[in-house]
């Protein structure tokens, strides 16, 4: 109603609910998860650490985490049920085959879980454990490869791209990922994690809290932008092209893809990050291509714009350079956000009350029921 007027649509500027699971300063570029500043966890934390960290409130102690750490490790593994499911789905878009995956998963588990918190969190670790290993399951499963066993003595995210590729990654790329997985963990009140929480205030499973937040979070307006930053530098080609092909995406009115961003005015802070794992991994595996056309594409968007690069941009060549493929990069998004949806969906349930906004009726009022016979034939 008024609200909606007052910030535009899309319930820009307006605070819907109380969270302290992650804060974003837009004006000085700062996210930082329960209080830390994401350079930190940039610099010196782990995907296992972070997702604690989300869930729980505080840095876990050694102990705590490497529980924690073995107990992700151990439900990797996802029902053979699953693995036929997304067999049979094909080639579709992996993100409706990991949405459908989630959801069959949380199927099979009804039964068998139990309710009640204690219940609940065992389930939304659970799920943070699978969601890579369906990842990399449904790529291979579309390639005609075979599944890869997930190996417990591999962290989280060196174990994701075992599963992906079947070669145990290089130090330099399994930080890489860890780095991106911990960048991507959470962002505030998003449009996928707002789903999730709606799903969760009703009470429903967290399974489908999460398969929402998938369903939300493959929309191109949403996580689709790290996909199409790719498909632009492949257009692009080689560094030279960048400055012709920003004048005339410019021209053309159209969105340079992986730049602007709703809330950060400044750059984004995770993409100073990728930035530097995406030159890492170009240095040592001395294919350097997709990090000089986005380094001369990144500043040819700034003068010609004036707009700084946000998280999607150089998630493109960094994923490049992993042997993630193009079209995984959302889901890839996916298994790194699944902390910070379930972090929320507790964090809703700890104080829940059904989310329930009002709208702006502006249709016809008192308009009188014509029986059928007397409307006119057309
Ligand atoms: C993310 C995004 C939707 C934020 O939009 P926003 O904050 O609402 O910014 P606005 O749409 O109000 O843009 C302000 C101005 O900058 C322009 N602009 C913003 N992002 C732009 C982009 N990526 N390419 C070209 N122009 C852009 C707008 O056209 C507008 O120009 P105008 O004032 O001449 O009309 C937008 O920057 C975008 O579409 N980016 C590309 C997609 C992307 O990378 N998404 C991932 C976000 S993490």
């Amino acid at each position: 109603m008024a609200e909606t007027a007052k910030s535009g649509g899309g319930l820009r500027n307006v605070v819907i609910g109380e969270s302290r699971i992650s804060s974003i300063d837009g004006a000085r570029g700062i996210l930082a998860y329960r209080g830390i500043d994401i350079h930190e966890l940039a610099e010196s934390s782990t995907f296992e650490e972070t997702a604690l960290l989300l869930h729980e409130g505080t840095l876990p102690s050694r102990a705590a985490l490497e529980a924690f750490a073995a107990e992700l490790a151990g439900e990797r593994g996802v029902p053979e049920a699953i693995v036929d499911i997304v067999r049979r789905l094909g080639p579709a878009h992996p993100m409706a085959v990991l949405r459908t995956a989630v959801s069959a998963l949380g199927a099979l588990e009804a039964e068998a879980s139990g309710d009640g918190q204690g219940a609940l969190r065992v389930r939304c670790r659970r799920l943070i454990a699978q969601m890579a290993t369906l990842v990399a399951l449904l790529d291979r499963v579309r390639k005609g490869r075979e599944p890869v066993a997930p190996d417990p003595a591999l962290p989280h995210a060196a174990n994701f791209l075992y599963m992906l590729t079947g070669s145990r990654p290089g130090a330099t790329a399994a930080r890489a990922m860890d780095v991106a997985l911990v960048l991507h963990a959470d962002h505030e009140f998003n449009a996928s994690t707002f789903a999730a929480r709606i799903a969760a205030s009703a009470l429903a499973d967290v399974h489908g809290a999460v398969a929402a937040a998938v369903a939300v979070l493959k929309g191109p307006l949403h996580g689709g932008a790290n996909e199409a930053v790719m498909r632009s530098l492949e257009q692009i080609g080689s560094p030279e092209g960048a400055e012709a092909y920003v004048r005339e995406t410019l021209a053309a009115k159209r969105k340079l893809m992986g730049f602007g961003h709703a809330i950060y005015k400044t750059e984004d802070p995770r993409a100073v990050h990728l930035r530097r794992l995406s030159r890492s991994l170009a240095e040592e595996s001395g294919e350097s291509r997709w990090y000089a056309i986005s380094e001369r594409l990144a500043e040819a968007v700034r003068t010609q714009k004036g707009l700084n690069a946000n998280v999607d941009f150089y998630s493109a060549s960094t994923y490049r350079a992993l042997g993630i493929p193009t079209d995984l990069f959302t889901p890839v998004f996916a298994a790194s956000r699944i902390a910070g949806w379930t972090a929320h969906v507790l964090e809703q349930l700890a104080n829940n009350r059904l989310i329930r906004p009002d709208s702006e009726y502006t249709g016809p009022r008192n308009v009188p029921y014509v029986p059928i016979d007397q409307r006119p034939s057309r």
